[in-house]
């Protein structure tokens, strides 16, 4: 069942209805701009002590802001620069508990202490970008957060349809 909000007792919890919610949303639209849009919504107003989410997208080979939810946020960032260029030159997941603590970190919000960022590509292979989500909190994330939000990913992934290229 679909629930534009809802509550959680544990991450478990959480993440399964999140991707329920997922399933359930994305496979109604194929559009990949509109679904990145909701995706943002749909996490930032369900998941708990975060201040911002949303989508960086790989275009003419660099990190350009996308569809996301909190505040006004840098707009572009280079490969292997910050937390997010850094999960595209490494293709792994960044999780970081400290972001004081991450060198070159980039402060879009003051407000954030800990962050996740994870790539996601086509299913052809292609990188499409990176999901980033920042907490107010230290250590808000663990490996948890990864794979549920790497299922959650594949969902968005394959409902949509990319173009060759985000231009
Ligand atoms: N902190 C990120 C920049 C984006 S903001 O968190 C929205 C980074 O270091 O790449």
């Amino acid at each position: 069942m679909y629930q534009v909000q809802f509550s959680a007792a544990s991450t478990e919890e959480f993440y399964e209805k999140l991707q329920n919610n997922a399933q359930f949303l994305f496979n109604l639209e194929q559009d990949w701009l509109a679904n990145l849009s909701n995706a943002a919504a749909m996490i930032g107003l369900n998941m708990d002590r975060i201040n911002w989410v949303g989508f960086y997208l790989w275009r003419r080979e660099q990190l350009i802001l996308g569809p996301f939810w909190g505040k006004p946020a840098c707009t572009r960032i280079e490969i292997g620069k910050g937390v997010c260029g850094t999960a595209v030159a490494t293709m792994q997941a960044q999780l970081v508990e400290n972001v004081a603590d991450f060198p070159g970190h980039i402060a879009c919000d003051a407000a954030s202490q800990s962050e996740l960022v994870i790539p996601f590509t086509a299913p052809d292979g292609r990188l499409l970008g990176v999901l980033d989500i920042d907490s107010p909190e230290l250590s808000r994330f663990n490996r948890k957060d990864i794979c549920g939000m790497n299922r959650f990913i594949e969902i968005l992934v394959s409902a949509s349809e990319w173009p060759e290229v985000l231009l």
